[in-house]
């Protein structure tokens, strides 16, 4: 039978063909310590013609780096997290490093496989939107002396995080709905479980107060950043005694869902009742009326989160990172000022 034999080539050939010692071919290749750009350029050549790959594994047993990212996101279906990962891996493949998806669909189980899977793998960083109470799943990986950087969602503890001021960019929403003489707006929030929830609703509790605009609690449904529960949410509040010209849903997708059970029950948006979203994810700037909303920096969040895990990875010992990222007021034509009656 005939052996198919597959030249793989090695360093010491890509070392011998450049006319360079092993150690200047391995720094060439890794981009890492001193050479000079005649040698980096013949072993750059010399890979070439072998058609020469780095081998990961013999790579990471060396350096005990994996040149690996993983990105953890609660919702890979919502908009808004693959704007935070292109971000996450155009800074991380600039710098030499892969990412690893894992979608934990905000479930417990799923999050807890992750952080087995990724502990076993031994990545070098892991960028964490947490979805439930994970605190015990961050500490695991910190405790492997894995970098860990928080994104979007704050768990209070000492980790890094890169986030936007939630409280801010509810504020931005509610005074922008009190500024067009709304004096009832009803609130639609994410789980109340996650940080940027809790946020969001004392940026709009505030705002009221801020105001002279009364609060009243049954204005504040609780959904769960998905589109279908911002339709029941609504739903929800029409059939409440209590009467709303305007609704604030803590994210776009609610807020859309929140349009469609208000055009289905009668009632015009935004002359009826104003919408307001959270987020700016693409399909705000197409809906009918186009929906006003308080953009994340969501490219730039992924950036940053990247560049900072690859910065803990080189200095463990540093003192805690934190970068709170500015929201941005986005009027469009769901919201108007106030006409009707309350709903
Ligand atoms: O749309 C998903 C929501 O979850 C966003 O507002 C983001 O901030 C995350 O918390």
């Amino acid at each position: 039978m005939r052996k198919w034999w597959v030249a793989i080539s090695t360093i010491y050939e890509v070392a011998q063909k450049a006319g360079v010692s092993v150690a200047t071919a391995s720094r060439a290749l890794n981009d890492s310590g001193y050479v000079s750009r005649e040698s980096r350029d013949r072993v750059l050549a010399a890979a070439k013609a072998l058609d020469y790959h780095i081998n990961v594994n013999a790579r990471s047993l060396t350096s005990g780096k994996t040149y690996t990212i993983a990105l953890v996101l609660p919702d890979v279906t919502n908009p808004f997290f693959p704007a935070v990962a292109r971000g996450v891996e155009d800074y991380a493949s600039d710098n030499g490093y892969c990412v690893i998806l894992c979608n934990t669909d905000g479930n417990a189980r799923k999050e807890s496989d992750y952080v087995r899977m990724l502990r076993s793998r031994k990545v070098d960083g892991v960028i964490f939107a947490v979805s439930v109470a994970s605190k015990s799943r961050v500490s695991a990986l910190t405790d492997d002396g894995i970098a860990v950087v928080l994104v979007d969602r704050d768990l209070g503890d000492s980790c890094d995080i890169v986030k936007t001021d939630n409280i801010a960019g509810a504020l931005l929403a509610t005074n922008h709905l009190i500024g067009l003489g709304h004096t009832s707006i009803a609130f639609i929030s994410g789980p109340m479980s996650l940080a940027t929830s809790q946020e969001r609703f004392r940026g709009y509790h505030d705002a009221l107060v801020s105001g002279g605009v009364s609060f009243d609690e049954r204005l504040v449904v609780e959904g769960d950043f998905r589109m279908k529960s911002g339709y029941e949410a609504m739903r929800d509040l029409l059939r409440k005694p209590c009467q709303f010209t305007a609704v604030f849903a803590a994210n776009d997708l609610m807020a859309v869902g929140a349009m469609t059970a208000l055009e289905e029950s009668g009632f015009h948006v935004p002359t009826d009742v104003a919408v307001m979203g959270y987020d700016d994810i693409d399909i705000a700037s197409v809906t009918r009326p186009r929906l006003s909303t308080v953009a994340q920096p969501k490219y730039e969040m992924g950036w940053i989160a990247a560049e900072t895990v690859i910065r803990r990875m080189c200095n463990p010992k540093a003192s805690r990172m934190e970068e709170l990222l500015q929201p941005m007021l986005v009027v469009r034509d769901s919201t108007v000022e106030r006409r009707g009656a309350s709903v």
